[in-house]
């Protein structure tokens, strides 16, 4: 079969031979055959004298203008050394070389700056609000009092009507938050990061992704849209917003060079997101995906993708008011505020997952730690365990797919559905440990299993996690999963189940 088939070649020395053996197959064709060898001399001609013009000091005098080698390193003093006003000391990135640009408008802030509140710490974050109009005149509104007491602090963007916009306006205005926060000259500022009214960060993991990276280079680091489709329309390579994304101080520097005549120059875009991917490009920083960051441009229940979250920290969270609570029977603002309690007590562990089987019960036990608790009544391999389960559709389509990572539909069989527990409460315990709680909840599909075997995962009503506190330097190591023990061998006492997260031994496995 593959005989009949000419086979494409990418290896410019084996194009003579087959040229030469097609050429003798039929010896007629002597007209075919003078073009073809007069091509290769001209072919081989060329690449003499490319060569010869390359190493020939001729090239250097600057006579052979058309190929230069490039330049020495060190002799274009713009290139190696950007005009690096920042802070450029060595030691380790904390919460003070952050600053925040939160993109807001007096319409949204009253509702959205109570997102803002989950997360921001005065005295401890920094950073502004930028609204689009002064909310000075809205004062007689009640929420504004509420909403200026104790979030971010805000102020009101320049004037973006110069600017030309095809789609929306505030996309020019809000693109430029981080050039209005660059021009503010705030000391000691190596990370701007950016973000919508209704992005949730997880300052500490933040910090712990953002110090992973050298500050006084050019950094574009964020995260990509969960539905392929948004991705496509808008691209891989950007940074979704609304996940935030994090410019170093030198890209932002640059960037502040080109910025308002490259606004106009990409007019026809959607997002203020896309406007700075757009004239990162131009400098030639491509965006660093770091997977903690979440846009979350799904619908539904987001379940699926927090129970399964990669091994990576939580950096934020986006579009809560859009999609279903985190926790059923809880407010959006609730079930978050009960997640935000378990970050608290460890921030770097927050969703990692582990997982634990009962060999004897043959069952599959899945921690997504501070919020989630699946047990399984059947034994499931690690590998699917760690594959979301689709709760949720595309943003814009409402289609199971295609999203960026792999999922697995859920469980038609009641049987085989996993008993699901949800975070009640996380405690400090000593110095270095923890202790998070989760209760069974009744999933409200009315599908019940009528099988012994799931009567008794049904009489655990709760689960009591202990573990040791992560150390954020775990995140600079090679990732590993860590492991879990069922505590007790596995007794349920008073319908508790008692399991412990620990380091793996060096030799442990999850296997079946
Ligand atoms: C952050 O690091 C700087 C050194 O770059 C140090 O002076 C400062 O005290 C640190 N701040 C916090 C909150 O750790
Ligand atoms: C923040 O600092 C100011 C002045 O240093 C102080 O008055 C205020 O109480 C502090 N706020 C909090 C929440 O710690
Ligand atoms: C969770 O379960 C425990 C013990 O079963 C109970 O005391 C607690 O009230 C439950 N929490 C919620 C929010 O229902």
């Amino acid at each position: 079969m593959s005989q009949t088939r000419a086979q494409p070649s990418h290896d410019p020395l084996k194009v003579p031979k087959l040229l030469l053996s097609s050429a003798t197959d039929k010896p007629k064709d002597a007209v075919s055959l003078f073009f073809r060898a007069a091509f290769l001399t001209c072919l081989v001609g060329s690449i003499l004298i490319l060569l010869f013009s390359a190493f020939s000091p001729a090239a250097h005098r600057g006579t052979a203008h058309w190929l230069r080698l490039p330049e020495p390193p060190g002799t274009d003093p713009g290139e190696d050394h950007p005009d690096y006003a920042g802070d450029d000391s060595s030691e380790p990135t904390n919460i003070s070389h952050i600053v925040f640009s939160i993109g807001g408008s007096v319409r949204s802030w009253p509702g959205r700056s109570r997102y803002s509140t989950l997360w921001w710490q005065p005295n401890r974050t920094r950073g502004y609000a930028w609204l689009d109009e002064d909310p000075k005149s809205h004062i007689g509104d009640n929420r504004w009092q509420v909403a200026a007491s104790n979030s971010i602090p805000y102020r009101v963007s320049e004037d973006t009507t110069r600017f030309k916009y095809s789609s929306s306006k505030s996309a020019v205005r809000i693109a430029r938050i981080f050039l209005e926060t660059f021009r503010l000259n705030l000391p000691r500022v190596r990370w701007f990061v950016m973000g919508d009214d209704d992005s949730v960060f997880f300052v500490d993991n933040l910090v712990t992704v953002l110090s992973r990276y050298d500050h006084r280079e050019m950094w574009y680091i964020g995260g990509n849209s969960e539905s392929v489709e948004q991705d496509v329309m808008h691209s891989y390579g950007m940074a979704f917003g609304g996940g935030g994304f994090a410019l170093s101080y030198p890209l932002a520097a640059r960037l502040s060079k080109i910025f308002d005549g490259c606004l106009d120059r990409y007019y026809k875009f959607y997002g203020s997101d896309q406007r700075v991917w757009a004239c990162a490009s131009e400098i030639g920083v491509p965006l660093t995906r770091e997977l903690g960051f979440h846009q979350i441009d799904i619908r539904g229940n987001p379940y699926g993708l927090l129970a399964a979250h990669p091994l990576a920290p939580l950096v934020s969270l986006h579009h809560i008011d859009s999609v279903d609570s985190v926790i059923p029977h809880r407010t959006k603002f609730d079930s978050l505020e009960t997640l935000m309690s378990s970050y608290r007590v460890d921030p770097p562990r927050i969703l990692q997952q582990s997982f634990c089987y009962n060999r004897i019960r043959k069952w599959s036990i899945a921690i997504s730690w501070g919020y989630t608790v699946r047990i399984y009544p059947s034994l499931v391999a690690a590998h699917l365990l760690e594959t979301p389960i689709r709760t949720f559709k595309t943003w814009r389509t409402r289609k199971d797919g295609p999203f960026t990572f792999n999922t697995r539909s859920m469980e038609p069989d009641p049987c085989s559905a996993p008993a699901v527990y949800f975070l009640d409460e996380a405690q400090e315990v000593g110095q270095a440990g923890s202790l998070t709680s989760y209760n069974r909840s009744d999933d409200g599909s009315g599908k019940e299993c009528k099988s012994a075997e799931f009567d008794r995962v049904m009489a655990i009503r709760r689960i009591v996690v202990s573990s040791m506190r992560m150390d954020p330097e775990y995140w600079k190591m090679a990732p590993r999963r860590q492991c879990c023990e069922i505590m007790d061998r596995g007794s349920i006492k008073n319908g508790i189940l008692r399991l412990r997260i620990k380091k793996c031994r060096p030799f442990e496995t999850i296997t079946i």
